[in-house]
């Protein structure tokens, strides 16, 4: 029987959101394969913050070209494979982009184990690269809270943020998670354990700083940027840390980026800010990985998924991350039912 492979491309460069009119979903056959090829069937598709930057047509990250899939990471299980020792039935991980079925050199893609007891989806999630590897490197590599520090985490019920502020309760801190709305704000408080949460959208975050940390903020970890960086930098404590994750604020105008403007604080309290991507540190991936899928196991540890069935729905996905939507790790199945 003929197969289609189902993909999300790229068509309009986004001028400020990455709204529907951006994008489009098209069908197609599947081609015979090339020497050491293999044709994956994706199980869940990653959303990231970051696929914002890949639309630009410049940047950091690898630009997604108009008319190409939408780059994602992913993962599934070999359907079919020229290449020597990948045999049908391997669960995959890697770069398999917004589509039902990727066909893709072995370069890149890594074997995966099936995880007895666990989702697959977990590779994506607590244990994905993007997700909880960033969140791990992050906090033992440049984060560093010490016990009694007061750390801050923005995003604080997203995907990395919610694994940065459960690492930072492990090593003794007193954590902080700004998010947006009610829901998430019990959810970091109640579910996670952190001792407070203050919501940025209905909530002035400077006030709520000076009273839940009078004497000042030690660590700081940002995802967001823009004014929720500046109400943190002017709460910071003497000699604290501002670690800088992403900044999902700014990505739908990364040339027009806005502040920090209270960067200033840093030379009043002797304070750094340091910036970070999780590749920077191939070395830690493994270890990252064994650790947290350890806490994972042992239920240290935890991260809701939201999933939205279908590949259509990538873009809803998207749209719905940028608007907050998301509690945990934002995934797409593409195929119901697989
Ligand atoms: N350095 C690295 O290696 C690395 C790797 C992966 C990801 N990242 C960065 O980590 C951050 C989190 O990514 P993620 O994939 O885990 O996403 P996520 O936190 O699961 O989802 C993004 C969240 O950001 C918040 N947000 C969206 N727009 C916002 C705005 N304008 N102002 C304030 N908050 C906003 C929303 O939560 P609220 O409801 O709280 O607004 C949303 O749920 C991103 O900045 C991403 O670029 C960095």
């Amino acid at each position: 029987m003929a197969r289609e492979n189902t993909r999300v491309i790229f068509k309009k460069r986004p001028e400020q959101s990455a709204t529907p009119d951006c994008f489009d979903v098209v069908k197609e056959p599947l081609a015979p394969l090339e020497p050491d090829q293999v044709r994956v069937e994706v199980e869940y598709v990653s959303v990231d913050a970051g696929v914002r930057t890949m639309l630009r047509g410049e940047g950091f990250h690898r630009q997604v070209p108009l008319g190409g899939t939408i780059h994602a990471g992913g993962i599934g299980r070999v359907i079919e494979s020229t290449a020597d020792g990948w045999e049908q039935g391997q669960a995959v991980r890697g770069g398999l982009g917004a589509q039902t079925i990727a066909t893709v050199p072995t370069s890149q893609l890594e074997k995966v184990d099936d995880l007895p007891g666990l989702s697959l989806s977990a590779h994506l999630g607590v244990l994905g690269g993007s997700t909880g590897v960033t969140a791990w490197i992050g906090m033992r590599h440049v984060a560093c809270p010490k016990p009694g520090d007061t750390f801050v985490v923005s995003a604080a019920a997203g995907a990395v943020g919610s694994i940065a502020g459960q690492i930072a309760k492990k090593e003794g801190a007193r954590v902080i998670g700004i998010a947006g709305g009610d829901r998430k704000t019990a959810y970091l408080v109640d579910q996670l354990g952190f001792d407070a949460a203050i919501d940025y959208k209905n909530e002035d975050v400077n006030a709520r700083l000076k009273s839940l940390a009078p004497d000042g903020v030690n660590v700081f970890f940002d995802n967001v940027g823009g004014a929720v960086l500046d109400a943190v930098l002017d709460n910071l404590a003497m000699h604290a840390k501002v670690v800088i994750c992403g900044a999902i604020s700014q990505y739908d105008d990364m040339d027009n980026v806005t502040g920090p403007s209270m960067y200033l604080r840093l030379a009043e309290r002797q304070s750094s800010m340091e910036g970070f991507a999780y590749f920077h540190f191939p070395e830690s991936i493994g270890p990252a990985t064994v650790e947290l899928e350890q806490w994972l196991r042992e239920g240290s540890i935890t991260m809701p998924e939201e999933i939205l069935e279908g590949i259509e729905k990538y873009v809803e996905a998207l749209q719905f991350m940028f608007d907050g939507g998301n509690l945990g790790k934002l995934l797409v199945k593409p195929r119901s039912g697989l």
